[in-house]
């Protein structure tokens, strides 16, 4: 595992864009494993600038993201499958068929967990981008995760729940349950880039970097990806 330390947000998204722009451009239909959340934002408006200068396009790329609430239709403002479109897919060239999500909106939920899992399993991703959680969660791979676990059913956390509460009118409308990548697939990808921004950050990134790879923190088996880089700022990053 890599770690590089950045000044501060813009730093660490350039960096995360210059990986990404790099992938795309030596494998121009790459399958890309993708995240939601805060973090992201910065990476994700670095790609539309050097989409609409023509320096990459995402046609022929395949987008697999991490996770989905339980019971938020695709159209809900809060579903990622939402958050994808408003700040990543409505701006790029990108085939939507192409683009696949956790179904947390079917009836059958453990068949849609299944399909997905299915559809990674033929897709392999050549570079997937996380967040961490504060607890040290990778998608919605809450601590004691299973290591080699599937897509699946997960009740999230009070600490999730609590972080992700600032997204929605209240704590009571963050739903209880998501589907999620589960941690084999996760660590499947050829390259993983984690990025990690704000001194909330820096316990889950000590406890997956400096400490031994542990169920509490999903986030430490990456220590054993092969290629695996964390990009932090320097307070996700002040307690290494
Ligand atoms: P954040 O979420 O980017 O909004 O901090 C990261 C995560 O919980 O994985």
């Amino acid at each position: 595992m890599q770690v590089k330390i950045c000044r501060d947000y813009e730093e660490v998204s350039r960096a995360a864009a210059d990986i990404f722009e790099k992938e795309l451009k030596k494998k121009p239909n790459c399958v890309l494993g993708l995240a939601t959340g805060t973090t992201p934002l910065g990476l994700y408006k670095n790609l539309i600038k050097a989409y609409k200068k023509e320096k990459v396009s995402f046609k022929d790329v395949t987008v697999f993201n991490l996770d989905e609430y339980v019971g938020l239709e695709k159209a809900h403002p809060q579903s990622y499958a939402y958050f994808m479109r408003k700040n990543l897919f409505d701006f790029i060239d990108i085939n939507l068929e192409r683009t696949f999500i956790p179904d947390g909106s079917a009836e059958n939920l453990e068949a849609a967990c299944g399909e997905y899992s299915d559809l990674l399993s033929k897709n392999p991703r050549d570079l997937q981008l996380l967040g961490i959680g504060g607890n040290g969660h990778i998608a919605f791979n809450e601590p004691f995760s299973p290591f080699d676990g599937k897509t699946r059913l997960v009740t999230l956390t009070e600490k999730t729940i609590n972080d992700n509460a600032r997204l929605f009118n209240s704590e009571n409308e963050v739903p209880k349950r998501a589907l999620t990548m589960g941690i084999s697939e996760i660590f499947a990808a050829k390259k993983i880039v984690l990025l990690a921004c704000g001194k909330e950050k820096a316990p889950a990134v000590y406890n997956s970097t400096v400490l031994p790879v542990l169920p509490d923190c999903p986030a430490s088996v990456l220590q054993r990806h092969k290629d695996c880089i964390f990009i932090l700022d320097e307070l996700a990053a002040s307690m290494l």
